[in-house]
């Protein structure tokens, strides 16, 4: 069976490209098959672009590459997708609100799963200046996605 998990964020440009590709190489690592990550934005602003230079680069620095071009959340992806994360509390009730009914996918906030609870909002970082925001959210990421990863993917 496969599994798969959708990654969700306002812009898809800064914090779910970077939930994508942690969740992939946390996966990888473990030896985990069968699950496919994807990730969209709730906005259509970045559409057809690539991940912000700081997020790719943030990436990179822990060997990891981002090809991801920005896509839109659509309507069906509430029924292809098992899990769809998002990143704060703003992500979660838009993704509540677009949700059609007796969608199969699960909502979930990815800080949920491994962060403490002062952390568990992945902070958008794309209006500061410089990177270290993404760096944060990286961070956030790899411990919340093997969290999920051995709490809910057997
Ligand atoms: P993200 O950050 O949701 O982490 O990708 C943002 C990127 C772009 C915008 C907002 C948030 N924007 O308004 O263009």
């Amino acid at each position: 069976m496969v599994q798969k998990i959708l990654m969700i964020c306002l812009g898809n440009i800064c914090r779910s490209p970077i939930a994508e590709v942690v969740m992939v190489d946390t996966l990888e690592k473990a030896h985990k098959q069968n699950v496919v990550v994807d990730s969209a934005a709730i906005g259509p602003w970045h559409v057809g672009n690539r991940a912000d230079p700081r997020a790719i680069s943030t990436l990179a620095q822990h060997d990891l590459k981002c090809t991801h071009i920005v896509r839109q959340i659509h309507k069906k992806d509430f029924t292809e997708f098992d899990f769809i994360f998002g990143m704060d509390e703003d992500n979660m009730s838009e993704l509540r609100r677009l949700a059609p009914k007796g969608s199969k996918a699960e909502l979930l906030m990815l800080g949920d799963f491994g962060l403490e609870p002062k952390n568990r909002i992945i902070e958008d970082p794309y209006y500061e200046r410089g990177a270290a925001g993404f760096e944060t959210a990286y961070q956030q990421c790899v411990v919340a996605c093997a969290a999920f990863m051995k709490e809910r993917l057997a």
